[in-house]
Formats: C-alpha cells, structure tokens, sequence
C-alpha cells in the first residue's frame, strides 16, 4: 500500500506515492531522484543526509517521508540557483577546499545553510555547534569552518549593498 504525499521540495510543489514507513531520505533520492543527499550511516550519526524541513536542518535517515506532508524540504539541489549557479555558500566551499571526498558536504552544507540563515557572521564556535551531528571522514574540518565563514561574510556583504 502506499500513500500519496504532498509537499514543497526546492519551491516547487511534488506530489509522491510512497510506502507509509519510507524515510524521506528514501523519497527524496529514489522516487524524486535527487542524488545529492547522502546516506551514511541511515541512523542519525553522521549527518550526510541533512536537508531542511521548514527551515530546520534534519536528519532525512530518521525523517518519516509521511511527516513532510504539506510541509518545505530544501536540498542541497535547492540551493543553486533556478540557472543552476551555485549559492554563496556552495561557492564558499568550492573556494575555500571544504569538500574533499564530498560525501559529507551536502550535509554540511544544509546545516551550514540553517545556520547563515539565522546568522551571517557566526563566530567559529558557533560554526562547529552547527556541525555537531555532521562528521567529516577526510576530517576537513579546518576548511569547512572556513568556508562557512566566508559564505557567511559574503552574505552579509551582499545584504548591506
Ligand atoms: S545517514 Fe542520516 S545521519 Fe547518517
Ligand atoms: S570531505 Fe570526505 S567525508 Fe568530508
């Protein structure tokens, strides 16, 4: 049996059929085909499917695709721009060498993108309170955290012109 879900994906509205315990991690890259979330561990550990649900950065291993009913999910697809530019903060990581191997890095950058959106210039301490449930297995830590604060300088840049 499934059940038909409605929801906002990236701004525009989708309408999915999918089993009623399907996570949204698993609606998300197999049925909508949307690749760039990535699964890890699929038990809430590593962060790499971190995606926002009404602006919350969360982890879509644990989500209940059912839960997103009615409800905004943005994906790292859903940061580029509709010409398919990268965002300030996608840039900020190309620039700065924050992705290595690049599993963990749409994750990181969701949580990242929650985080410029409440504040653009957070201080490093901040930055990492942000990633705690994101783990890098290259350890790039350095450079992430400089790629946030630079998006986040960019931003806030951007905002005062
Ligand atoms: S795959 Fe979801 S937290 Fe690791
Ligand atoms: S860049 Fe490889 S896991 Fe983070």
């Amino acid at each position: 049996m499934k059940t038909l879900l409605r929801f906002q994906l990236n701004g525009r509205e989708v309408a999915f059929e999918a089993p009623p315990h399907a996570r949204l991690l698993d609606v998300l890259r197999d049925i909508a085909g949307l690749t760039g979330t990535k699964e890890g561990c699929g038990e809430g550990e590593c962060g790499a499917c971190t995606v926002l649900v009404d602006g919350r950065a969360l982890n879509s291993c644990l989500f209940p695709a059912l839960e997103a009913d009615g409800r905004s999910v943005v994906t790292v697809e859903g940061l580029a721009s509709r010409e398919g530019g990268l965002s300030e903060l996608q840039q900020a990581f190309v620039d700065e060498g924050g992705a290595q191997c690049g599993f963990c890095t749409p994750g990181m950058v969701m949580s990242a993108a929650a985080l410029l959106a409440e504040n653009h210039s957070p201080s490093d301490d901040e930055i990492r309170e942000a990633l705690v449930g994101n783990l890098c297995r290259c350890t790039g830590y350095t450079q992430i955290i400089a790629s946030i604060r630079a998006a986040g300088e960019r931003i806030g840049k951007a905002a005062t012109q």
